[in-house]
């Protein structure tokens, strides 16, 4: 815990209390973040199931998908923070598995902040996972490709929609809902989408969450791009893609996502540079974060916890008060490894 935490008229025991309570803090923290992950592999891992499956043209068995997004659905429920922040680790070797989990994850938590029941969150979160697996059958070259693609490359990626719909349509085991998603989360409400174009309210909510899940993921994993920070992508959502995807529902996500979402990097008047680690809904401009470097410039290690809401002592709270949201890589932050190493720590 940083000393400026302490009150000069703090005992001994107010300090030794206070530091267990830190350990203990980060300690949980630790332990929910490594179940997330558990949960990413398992997502991973039935997501490579099933694309070797449709590869080599054998039957699809869903029912471990459904487990992954049940046991996502029951973390969810106990801790929404949890796997949001999982969804900033990103491993460049499996963004594809990255991309459908964090898909999956954020249209759940979308839904929850939209108090949707438990039967469309998890449409959301299976339609989210399972969005993409049509890709299987885009060869890896065009999906990688660093270049624009030519007409011809680009009706073959095109097609990933369509063909992941038939072929998770042909197993009979997955509602209409799901099916929709998989089938429309690259149709646009102002109809610029694909495979047919839809127009506004012809176009089903489930799947146009799921799209905005999808792009704001793309946007900050950097799959095509240099990665975004949280907040520039929800900026990007607003101002270039917002008749796309619906105003109204794009403002819904920006709010869902908070104002400073989790997995951002902000200065303290203090001048520490601290990471959002869960948000709080009675009080979003004090989240819980963690320390990433001092005031000194010097970075942490362990980093500690703290949950700005709790500082009833007003110089405190004014010198943990936030002061702007900052670029990682102007402080020289990997986010990705940062987060990797909170999970091995
Ligand atoms: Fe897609």
């Amino acid at each position: 815990m940083a000393k400026s935490a302490f009150r000069p008229d703090d005992t001994t025991t107010d300090i030794r209390n206070a530091l267990q309570q830190e350990r203990k803090t980060k300690a949980d923290f630790t332990s929910n973040i490594r179940e997330g992950a558990k949960l990413y592999g398992r997502a991973r891992a039935c997501l490579q199931r099933l694309f070797e499956d449709l590869t080599h043209r054998r039957s699809l068995d869903l029912d471990i998908a459904r487990d992954v997004v049940q046991a996502m659905f029951d973390n969810l429920a106990k801790n929404p923070n949890v796997l949001l922040w999982i969804t900033n680790l990103q491993f460049p070797e499996e963004s594809n598995a990255c991309h459908n989990f964090n898909t999956s994850v954020l249209s759940m938590i979308f839904g929850r902040h939209r108090g949707m029941s438990r039967s469309d969150i998890m449409a959301l979160g299976l339609g989210g996972l399972l969005h993409d697996l049509g890709k299987t059958h885009v060869p890896p070259n065009m999906l990688e490709k660093p270049a624009r693609l030519t007409p011809e490359e680009w009706a073959i990626v095109r097609k990933h929609a369509v063909e992941g719909f038939e072929a998770l349509n042909a197993t009979g085991q997955l509602s209409k809902n799901v099916l929709e998603i998989v089938r429309c989360h690259h149709e646009r409400a102002d109809g610029s989408g694909y495979p047919e174009g839809l127009f506004g309210g012809s176009l089903p909510d489930l799947p146009r969450m799921v799209a905005i899940a999808d792009a704001y993921d793309s946007m900050v994993g950097g799959y095509y791009r240099r990665p975004m920070t949280p907040t520039d992508a929800l900026r990007v959502l607003k101002t270039d893609a917002a008749e796309e995807y619906g105003v109204e529902l794009v403002e819904e996500f920006i709010r869902c996502m908070g104002t400073y979402p989790v997995g951002s990097l902000v200065e303290l008047n203090s001048g520490s540079v601290v990471m959002v680690v869960a948000s709080n809904p009675e009080a979003r401009l004090k989240p819980m974060i963690m320390f990433v470097r001092n005031e000194e410039g010097r970075f942490e290690r362990p980093r500690m916890l703290n949950d700005l809401s709790r500082h009833s002592d007003q110089s405190l709270a004014e010198r943990w008060g936030i002061r702007r949201l900052v670029d990682p890589v102007s402080y020289g932050i990997d986010m990705w490894n940062l987060i990797l190493e909170e999970i091995q720590f």
